[in-house]
């Protein structure tokens, strides 16, 4: 008698943590997405603040608005795990067809926004222009062939 309530208790257990860890993965999932598209939308406004500020000349804010799109497309690729395709999101299931192909658009980016940091230390603003251009450049090919 004792040992068959233990095997239904141990069961019992065994289920909690089985659906606990189901539910979690999902909220995972979720969470992932608005922290990437949060990411995103502060990947917009930085490059609206750069734009900004090379109009007047403020290579400082430029540096660190640039500084912060290099680290999140360092990190981009670990926000798109698998089956993170369902949901509210744009990302589009090619992603992980061809998650290679995705990761080097990632880094990219991340060369493109970095460069843009060492032309803004010289000083040169058409230059600076060029390298926010061909960051943008990098945002876009990344969109056309992974987000809706
Ligand atoms: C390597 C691929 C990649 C690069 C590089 C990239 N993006 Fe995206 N971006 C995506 C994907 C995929 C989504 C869709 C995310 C989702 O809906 O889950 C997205 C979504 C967005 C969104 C919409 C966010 C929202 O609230 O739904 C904005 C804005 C955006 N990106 C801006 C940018 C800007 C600006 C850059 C460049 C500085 C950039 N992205 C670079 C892949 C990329």
């Amino acid at each position: 008698m004792l040992g068959r309530s233990i095997l239904r208790l141990r069961s019992a257990i065994g289920l909690v943590i089985f659906s606990s860890m189901i539910s979690s993965a999902v909220v995972a999932q979720a969470d992932v997405i608005a922290e990437r598209k949060a990411n995103f939308k502060a990947n917009a406004a930085a490059m609206k603040a750069i734009n900004a500020a090379l109009g007047g000349g403020d290579f400082d804010t430029v540096i660190t608005q640039a500084t912060t799109i290099a680290d999140w497309a360092r990190v981009m690729p670990d926000y798109f795990p698998e089956n993170s395709d369902s949901g509210d999101t744009k990302a589009r299931a090619d992603i992980w067809m061809d998650f290679d192909g995705f990761k080097s658009r990632a880094s990219a980016n991340e060369q493109a926004a970095l460069t843009l940091i060492s032309t803004a230390k010289t000083g040169d603003v058409s230059a600076t222009i060029g390298a926010l251009k061909a960051l943008g450049g990098t945002c876009k090919s990344c969109h056309d062939n992974f987000k809706d």
